[in-house]
């Protein structure tokens, strides 16, 4: 009932081990959901893993800047990729076969990305963490068709932070993203490039993308959608493409920008012997470094870590079984394995790296987030493939926003199975965890939450600069079988003098390829404080 990748390397234990609890009835259930046990066909080169590749750094992208603005090109493409030796896989990828350049952007810069789509199939980028008007967010309403080239346009305007870039095509992101489309974003600002931080980008500032796959004995990438839990879950381990990847380190300390860029699996990053200084999670610095002996990351979580090396050693980055916090799930996502992940190779003398420190960025008062400014609250539940009862609908809007409201959203994963809740636009702080405030490697800001099961996440929000009332943003479960399912809603941020309700959106607001069929205006007048059980299934 193991799934393949287990006991292929140490493994830390943290904490009990819950599936070791459960009985053989359970267990067999909890497999057959899970749609694990060994996978029939599938080639299981991490067994004996050599860590003897060089980790792929992606590129920078390439951008000129035309009348003040920074314009970066993006071709989404079909390719073949080497994920094991002598195997050909068909792979997509952006200006490559596989994943994309990273951007790289300021703080204050105007920038725009063509985005060319030379695949067969509709796709779209959304810029994931980024803080920009919602026909820019590349979500399931700005699809790119076959040929097009879509040119989203705006302002940097929020801290330094490792973000990414991914397609969001209505019913088929799990897709596009486990074919390859992704990339990073980063983003400076003063307050970032002053830091005391390893910072050559590559060299000991080093992107890591983080990602499964399942190979068949074709050679071709499997997506296992068989409707089971949580997804696919692969047994071929991969940094930024490279499987079994090393990287040789000569500094001290060396900077991680850890990305999950899996569709299902959540991860627990860390090294057997020593603690990470966790200085960043998705919406950037934290106010001091944190140290941890791992970050757990669900898909479309980042955290930025700095770990210490001794000359001549080599250290591998280890995903550990997942700790739950004590709430008993049969499985999470992927979070019972545990196996290496990419091996670092310190230098027989390492360039002095100071301990990582910085002064809070000038804008760091702009930037705060008060509860105390709080006007609405929200609940979301997630349950099924749902969110308060309804399945994603393109037509339908489930919250309308005024701009420049603070608001609290209460989140809970209701049954016993963990989500991973991500809200477009905005980086959120973590006000409470079940009534308790969060560790402090979550203290920062965010875009995106593992849910802990049948926890109740008390965030904090607040939605500047953009109004549209035509042009939705999603939130969702990065599980991204989930989100492609349904568990997805939209929110239009509007002027407060909008009288808008939930229901449908206006004519003439922008569509994507797919028609859903036009949900009913219910419910107007929305209770803000209650749970929204209106709506219909799709
Ligand atoms: Cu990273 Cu709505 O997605
Ligand atoms: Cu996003
Ligand atoms: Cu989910």
């Amino acid at each position: 009932m193991t799934h393949p990748i287990e006991n292929r390397v140490p493994r830390r234990v943290r904490g009990r081990n819950r599936v070791a609890g459960l009985t053989a009835a359970a267990l067999a259930a909890v497999a057959a959901l899970a749609g694990c046990g060994a996978i029939p066909g599938t080639v299981n080169p991490v067994a004996d893993q050599e860590f003897s590749s060089p980790l792929a750094i992606p590129p920078l992208a390439d951008s000129r800047v035309v009348d003040g603005t920074r314009v970066f090109e993006l071709t989404a493409q079909e390719g073949t990729s080497s994920f094991l030796p002598g195997v050909e896989t068909t792979t997509w990828g952006f200006d490559g076969a596989y994943l994309g350049p990273t951007l790289r952007a300021e703080r204050g810069e105007r920038v725009a990305v063509e985005v060319t789509n030379d695949l067969r199939a509709t796709t779209s980028v959304h810029w994931h963490g980024m803080h920009l008007p919602a026909a820019m967010d590349g979500g399931p309403h700005q699809e790119v068709d076959p040929g097009a080239t879509w040119r989203p346009e705006w302002e940097i305007d929020q801290p330094a932070a490792t973000l990414w870039y991914h397609p969001h095509p209505h019913g088929t992101t799990e897709e596009h993203v486990y074919r390859g489309l992704a990339g990073m974003f980063i983003l400076d600002d003063d307050a970032s490039r002053a830091a005391t931080l390893p910072q050559e980008y590559g060299v000991d500032d080093v992107p890591v993308i983080v990602q499964d796959k399942r190979i068949g004995n074709d050679g071709e990438l499997e997506l296992g959608n068989d409707g089971g839990e949580p997804g696919t879950l692969g047994d071929v381990v991969m940094t930024n493409g490279t499987v079994g990847a090393f990287h040789d380190v000569t500094t001290e300390r060396v900077r991680l920008r850890l990305l999950n860029g899996s569709t299902a699996r959540t991860y627990d990053l860390g090294f057997e012997d020593r603690d990470v200084d966790v200085v960043a999670t998705d919406g950037g610095l934290l106010e001091a470094p944190v140290p941890a002996p791992s970050v757990r990351l669900a898909p479309g979580e980042r955290a930025e870590v700095v770990v210490r090396m001794q000359p001549g050693e080599t250290l591998r980055l280890q995903s550990f079984e997942v700790d739950l916090g004590g709430v008993a799930v049969p499985f999470a996502m992927g979070g019972n394995d545990a196996f290496d992940v990419l091996e670092l190779r310190a230098a027989s003398t390492l360039a002095p790296s100071p301990a990582p420190s910085w002064e809070p960025s000038s804008h760091a008062a702009d930037d705060e987030l008060h509860e105390a400014d709080a006007t609405v609250t929200r609940k979301f539940e997630l349950n099924d493939r749902s969110i308060n009862g309804k399945e994603m609908d393109m037509s339908r809007v489930d919250d309308v926003v005024t701009v420049g409201n603070t608001e609290v959203w209460e989140v809970r994963s209701s049954q016993p199975m963990p989500h991973s809740f991500h809200v477009h636009d905005v980086q959120f702080q973590i006000l409470t965890v079940d009534g308790k405030a969060p560790p402090a490697t979550l203290a920062g800001r965010k875009d995106t939450i593992y849910l802990e099961p049948q926890r109740t996440y008390r965030l904090l929000l607040r939605f500047e600069d953009y109004a549209d009332p035509e042009t939705p943003y999603m939130y969702h479960c990065h599980m991204l079988l989930h989100e492609d399912q349904g568990m997805m809603g939209q929110f239009v941020v509007v002027e407060p003098e909008d009288d808008r309700q939930v229901g449908q959106l206006p004519d003439g607001s922008q569509h994507g390829e797919h028609d859903h069929g036009a949900a009913p205006a219910e419910g107007s007048g929305p209770d803000l404080t209650a749970v929204s059980g209106h709506g219909g299934h799709g």
